[in-house]
């Protein structure tokens, strides 16, 4: 009876561990893209069809920043310092100019640090992108190229795979470098069949050199000990920080404003609904009162940048600038000290993220007699 148990265990156990095993050694592709009306996009989900189709290679969906348009809007957003953890990328935008998009070229610009530790060198990378009518699209996927060759990846073309089978009694987006769509072409929905079709072989082609080249990268990771990512949302549990609700605005205006990659925030000491330590330092409100207040403020702050970030904390890039207003009275000088708790708070959330330009300044009075107010601004992406 006892021999049947540990039999039934061990098989468990044997099953659990090749599991777990096969879960590690899968390939691990992104597929990143921007995309403004959806047709790079639909791209997107062809190659990474193309690449799970051997069944032993995962294809992650994300794009380069938030969109609402509604065929985007529950996409993923990919973070730069994720890049390294895969075995390959394949890179999707559209054509603007015959180059790549802002979106992308914006992306591609935050990936300075992980060119310089060499994080992205032997990464295999291939591209594709929709264009409207075509005009410049193979020097678009050139362009991208460059970009890519700086950081050492290895380019994968598509060259003349999958040719014989494509529709030629219609005007095609393919390059040899990698698919593309015609997305103005009237009376013809695009991605085409052809193009679908080509998307797919191109992802399948990519899976087949990211699990051949994976082995050799991994190893070189783990010798440069690539630093493990931080997740913030974690770290702030962790630390047992609690962000409050989300303060409602008194008037006519938005708790936060996203103008291009910049958030900005105002937020007094509310807590609880009402103000903490209502008042002037010095007079009524002590030093220790303030900067309970002061702190009360900076997660105000955050709260409502989680939520401009859609709950995802790992979206911001830095914590740009701090300033603090605190009613005071003339003589004060101690701004400084007041303001590091919502520093100190910012670091502790964020690490070299958090550190900020920072104003501090005293005010005759500030509005529902809150002893401090806090402005902020935070890139996001
Ligand atoms: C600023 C800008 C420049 C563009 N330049 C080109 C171009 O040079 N050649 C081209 O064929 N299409 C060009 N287009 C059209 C887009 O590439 C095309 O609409 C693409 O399909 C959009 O992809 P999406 O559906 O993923 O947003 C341009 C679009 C914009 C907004």
């Amino acid at each position: 009876m006892i021999t049947k148990y540990y039999s039934i265990a061990f098989t468990t156990i044997t099953f659990l561990l090749m599991n777990l095993l096969s879960a590690q050694e899968k390939t691990n592709v992104l597929v990143l893209f921007h995309s403004d009306q959806g047709g790079t996009y639909t791209l997107a989900k062809e190659i990474a069809k193309g690449i799970e189709k051997n069944g032993t290679t995962k294809a992650t969906i994300k794009q380069v920043q938030p969109s609402n348009h509604i065929l985007l809007k529950n996409v993923p957003v990919a973070h730069v310092d994720e890049l390294p953890n895969y075995d390959g990328i394949a890179f999707g935008s559209p054509v603007y100019f015959g180059n790549i998009s802002t979106p992308m070229s914006q992306f591609l610009s935050k990936t300075v640090d992980l060119w310089t530790n060499h994080l992205l060198e032997n990464l295999p990378a291939t591209v594709f992108m929709s264009a409207g009518s075509g005009a410049g699209n193979e020097l678009a996927v050139q362009a991208f190229w460059n970009t890519l060759a700086v950081h050492g990846m290895v380019l994968v073309s598509n060259g003349i795979r999958g040719m014989e089978n494509v529709d030629t009694t219609k005007p095609q987006g393919n390059t040899v470098l990698g698919t593309t769509s015609l997305a103005s072409l009237k009376n013809s929905p695009r991605p085409s069949e052809s193009e679908r079709y080509l998307a797919q072989i191109q992802g399948e082609n990519f899976a087949q050199i990211a699990t051949a080249l994976k082995s050799t990268r991994r190893k070189k990771n783990i010798q440069n000990s690539t630093p493990a990512l931080i997740d913030i949302d974690k770290e702030i549990q962790a630390k047992g920080i609690i962000l409050p609700q989300v303060p409602q605005p008194a008037g006519n205006y938005k708790p936060y404003i996203r103008s291009g990659n910049l958030i900005f925030i105002n937020q007094v000491a509310l807590k609880d609904g009402k103000i903490q330590y209502p008042g002037k330092i010095g007079t009524t409100v002590s030093e220790k009162q303030a900067q309970e207040a002061t702190k009360t403020t900076m997660l105000n702050v955050l709260a409502v940048l989680k939520d401009a970030v859609g709950g995802d904390l790992n979206r911001v890039v830095q914590c740009v600038q701090l300033t603090g207003i605190f009613n005071t009275t003339d003589q004060y000088t101690q701004h400084a000290l007041l303001m590091n708790e919502a520093s100190n708070l910012t670091v502790d959330v964020f690490g070299e993220k958090g550190k900020h330009a920072r104003a501090t300044f005293g005010a005759n009075s500030i509005p529902v007699n809150s002893v401090v107010e806090i402005q902020a601004i935070f890139e996001v992406n």
